[in-house]
């Protein structure tokens, strides 16, 4: 029998739930992985009174802890003692490609600032080689666009798109005032993430080569 990719979501975020410690500052990820996961952490602060609280790597999630009755909190006040997240595609050797959501930015420091980070992921996310299925998107400051266009192109992506958002006119303008460029690459290699990054105007990209986090799927 097959298991669905809702049982395999269900699964996962089963694992990040009975992770959690009372007292405990969580980092909280984006996506639907993610949201199931904070769901089943918010049943079990309820049933066992627990005194939890989120660090939310986006608006969405920020929303959702309201809604579910978790305290928010932020990195100025305090540092996560470890951070949950998706993922939308991870290869062999744990390289990530995250930020279908566009929250790439805040879900990499979020990581960064975690002495502990999981990424829960279906196995649907498990690729051979990274890029196959996702663009990496890459968030920019807006009037570099033409800039930042420019310089990719000595990367040889094949295609690159300014991400458009479905049911208004115009692009997508993430949660910072900024526009995200999703670059399709064939072959993307390990200092790709470093070169992007280096490009003047780019803020962060979803690109994640060799990040210390322990992958739950
Ligand atoms: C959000 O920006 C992404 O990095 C998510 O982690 C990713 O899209 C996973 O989402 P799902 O759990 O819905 O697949």
């Amino acid at each position: 029998k097959t298991i669905s990719n809702r049982e395999e979501k269900e699964r996962v975020a089963d694992i990040i739930s009975s992770m959690v410690k009372e007292g405990e500052i969580i980092g909280v990820g984006s996506g639907s992985t993610a949201y199931l996961a904070l769901l089943k952490i918010a049943r079990r602060m309820k049933n066992e009174q627990l005194h939890i609280r989120a660090i939310p790597t986006s608006q969405e999630i920020r929303m959702a802890c309201v809604r579910l009755g978790i305290p928010v909190t932020s990195l100025w006040e305090h540092k996560p003692d470890w951070t949950f997240d998706g993922a939308d595609e991870i290869d062999t050797e744990h390289n990530m490609i995250k930020g279908r959501g566009g929250a790439m930015f805040k879900e990499k420091l979020l990581i960064n600032s975690s002495p502990r980070t999981y990424i829960i992921a279906d196995p649907s996310k498990i690729v051979t080689q990274l890029g196959s299925r996702f663009p990496v998107p890459i968030e920019i400051f807006p009037e570099a666009l033409t800039y930042v266009e420019e310089v990719l192109r000595a990367y040889n992506p094949k295609e690159i798109k300014l991400r458009m958002a479905k049911g208004k006119d115009g692009p997508v303008i993430t949660e910072n005032g900024n526009l995200i460029l999703d670059a399709w690459f064939d072959h993307i290699p390990n200092n790709l993430e470093e070169s992007i990054k280096s490009i003047t105007g780019v803020i962060e990209s979803g690109l994640f080569i060799h990040y210390d986090v322990h992958i739950i799927s």
